[in-house]
């Protein structure tokens, strides 16, 4: 089937299930222009919530899915491959969490969407990279806060919130960390008219902002996929070196064409975002598969700490620096 045909399919189809597409950043091309909406977790979160239609699929990873159950119950939710993890969320599971609340009694738990249902269900407030340093600073000074499970993650927001009381676990995702110090130094010392726009997962973000302090790089600055996006519309800059993972580069060619847009690693690319593609997307709206289902109780308990982050209302899109 040709690429216009099967889209034009996926359309007729989410009509006929009366479904709403979501799709995050990092998706393939062909799955971002035949969705509804494209964003960052922190986006497709919100709008899961206030869905209209009856069944909400989400074109992403499985954590986003839940997420989109957790805040919309009486919903249907699909996702075209149920197999699409994610590396970061698998660094901690809901009984480390709860051994390391046993050894910080009274302490705040901050956790990443980037998570389990369970996990959720064990935190006091979720954030994403859109808001991560806003949800912790709104959290009283005094109090101790466990942070997960992104160490690099928590470690921009210690930064940009000035925190000695915030614990980190030391979890990662494989993608971002792959995104090393030399590889950005290479490509900045390559173009040096390029601004950076850096993800707060990434493994050479300390270095990214190091550099930009001695003038080894015009700007740098931190920001989830939305974010980044944001930024696109407004930049001055000639060429923008992306540290993050490639599907972004779809969304800022778009937004800004006149800029030359470069992935500081182009084998940065997420197998789990990718496991969307448009067969599986098509058979996701014919046959209804798979549906998502969260345990009601875990889910009413991960709900509290979702809704404590919307409540937050903050996250316009940049994720601090
Ligand atoms: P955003 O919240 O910036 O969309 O990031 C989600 C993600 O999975 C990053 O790897
Ligand atoms: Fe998870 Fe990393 Fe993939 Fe994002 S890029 S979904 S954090 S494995």
């Amino acid at each position: 089937m040709a690429d216009q045909d099967r889209a034009a399919r996926i359309r007729r189809l989410a009509a006929e299930r009366d479904a709403v597409i979501l799709a995050h950043n990092y998706q393939l091309p062909e799955i971002q222009e035949v969705a509804d909406h494209v964003g960052d977790s922190l986006a497709l979160a919100r709008l899961a919530a206030r869905a209209e239609a009856s069944t909400i699929v989400l074109a992403g990873v499985y954590f986003m899915a839940e997420t989109a159950k957790i805040l919309a119950p009486e919903r249907t939710v699909l996702i075209p491959d149920p197999r699409a993890g994610c590396s970061l969320a698998d660094s901690v599971t809901a009984e480390q969490v709860r051994a390391w609340k046993d050894e910080h009694p009274g302490a705040a738990v901050v956790a990443y969407v980037n998570t389990g249902a369970d996990v959720k269900a064990e935190a006091d407030v979720c954030c994403t990279s859109a808001n991560a340093a806003e949800i912790v600073a709104s959290i009283p000074a005094e109090r101790e806060v466990l942070f997960l499970p992104d160490q690099f993650l928590g470690a921009h927001v210690r930064r940009v919130t000035g925190r000695a009381n915030l614990r980190v676990w030391l979890g990662e995702c494989h993608v971002h960390a792959g995104i090393s110090p030399e590889q950005l130094r290479r490509k900045a010392a390559a173009s040096p008219d390029a601004e950076l726009f850096v993800h707060p997962e990434c493994g050479c973000g300390t270095s990214a902002l190091w550099q930009a302090g001695t003038g080894d790089l015009p700007g740098a600055r931190v920001l989830s996929t939305g974010g980044m996006l944001a930024a696109a519309r407004s930049t001055q800059a000639p060429a923008v070196l992306v540290a993050t993972e490639t599907g972004m580069l779809h969304q800022l060619r778009k937004a800004n064409p006149a800029v030359r847009w470069e992935p500081v690693n182009p084998d940065a690319v997420c197998r789990y975002m990718k496991m969307t593609t448009p067969d599986t997307l098509l058979r996701c709206l014919r046959d209804g598969v798979t549906e998502v289902h969260v345990d009601p109780g875990v889910a009413a308990r991960a709900r509290r700490a979702v809704e404590a982050m919307l409540a937050v209302g903050v996250g316009a899109s940049p994720a601090g620096a």
